[in-house]
């Protein structure tokens, strides 16, 4: 018996994205759909992106129901993804689809050590990833990176006018591309800032340097809700941020502030991760939740925010910040590394489901 197309939607029809809670044919995400004579069918499935949690369930899921249909024999799936946005192409970084800022309240929880390993695990997962140190006043990035002896190159660029701009080529590493105010001062150079010096430094950060095509750009920010953070979302449209906490209460308490002040600036936010939530003891493999447990996530409910996980505190994080390797690459198979892959990778998901509520609010196409 021969087998249509047509049956091979409707079956794909039972399928479902989870995280989007559509079909995988309505979200056409079903591409290069072939059937051969002998009842075999081959197809792509072009999910949101590289870094999706459920990418095997999702393949096993079309698999099954393809092999449902009557007539076929034999199935061949393609994972493919292609990260959507909802960025507004006259924004600054134009080939960039999704810029995602990594705050907290408080100084010192992590943020930089998270907005790396995130960044590289995304990398990883197959996405195109820059990673932008908005730390004007302490730019930690290229020591946390081993590039502190880089610097960006120029280049000339004709923008859309005509016009011949000078731009600066980020540092590669790890397979990211990096930009910091580190390269441009030097490490032991204090800069004292005033706002508008900021702004426009921020505002070259996106615009003049040359990012190329990115699936994410990770914004490392400062601590607090200040002046780099308010620029960023002014010159921006940014997709979200995602929040950084210790579990103990008083950082917790300084989320509150954070998520309000985004919150009041219709900023999307994607999730709360807690780090240093509790450790492992290496001799005994006894957990001690030293600064308490929990907080992160409370406060994630409260708020109605997903919650992305947890991190433990562990010395190979603080030696990878420290020593230029980050710990997903130096220690690929520690308990935190398997936490900064899944949280990357609810991220990710958080992402598309962001861009997706967005696109169907608001007329404008997914740009894909
Ligand atoms: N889970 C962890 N386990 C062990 N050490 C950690 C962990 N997370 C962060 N650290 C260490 O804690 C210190 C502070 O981290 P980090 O610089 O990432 O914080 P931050 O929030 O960016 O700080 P700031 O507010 O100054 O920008 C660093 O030395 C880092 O290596
Ligand atoms: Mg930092």
């Amino acid at each position: 018996m021969a087998v249509s197309e047509e049956d091979v939607l409707v079956a794909l029809r039972t399928v479902n994205d989870p995280d989007l809670q559509r079909d995988l044919v309505s979200l056409n995400m079903i591409r290069d759909l072939k059937i051969g004579d002998n009842g075999e069918v081959s197809l792509t499935v072009m999910l949101t992106t590289p870094a999706c949690p459920l990418k095997a369930q999702i393949e096993s899921d079309v698999k099954a129901a393809v092999t449902r249909v009557a007539g076929v024999k034999k199935v061949l799936v393609n994972m493919g993804a292609n990260v959507t946005s909802t960025l507004r192409p006259q924004d600054l970084a134009t080939g960039v689809r999704n810029i995602i800022g990594v705050a907290s309240g408080k100084g010192g929880v992590g943020k930089s050590t998270v907005s790396v390993n995130l960044a590289i695990a995304l990398a990883q997962s197959g996405a195109r990833v820059g990673l932008l140190d908005a730390d004007i006043y302490g730019p930690n990035i290229p020591l946390m990176l081993g590039v502190t002896e880089e610097q960006p190159q120029l280049t000339v660029r004709t923008d859309a006018q005509g016009n011949e701009i000078e731009m600066m080529i980020p540092v590669e590493k790890h397979g990211l591309k990096i930009m910091s105010m580190g390269f441009l001062v030097g490490e032991d150079t204090p800069v004292i800032w005033r706002g508008p010096m900021l702004n426009s430094a921020l505002k070259q950060f996106l615009g003049q340097v040359d990012w190329g095509e990115l699936d994410y750009l990770v914004v490392d920010l400062p601590p607090g809700t200040g002046d780099v953070q308010i620029s960023l979302i002014q010159l921006v449209k940014i997709t979200g941020i995602v929040h950084v906490t210790t579990p103990q209460a008083v950082a917790v308490q300084d989320v509150r502030k954070g998520i309000m002040m985004f919150e009041s600036q219709k900023v999307p936010l994607l999730g709360i991760v807690e780090n240093m939530s509790y450790f492992i003891s290496p001799k005994s493999g006894e957990r001690t939740d030293i600064f308490g447990t929990g907080g992160g996530e409370n406060v994630a409910r409260i708020y109605g925010i997903p919650f992305l996980g947890q991190i433990p505190l562990e010395p190979p994080i603080r030696e990878g910040g420290d020593s230029g390797v980050p710990v997903v690459i130096g220690h690929p198979n520690s308990e935190s590394v398997q936490r900064f892959r899944q949280i990357a990778e609810q991220l990710a998901a958080q992402v598309s489901v962001q861009n997706f509520t967005q696109a169907e609010r608001e007329p404008s196409p997914i740009r894909s």
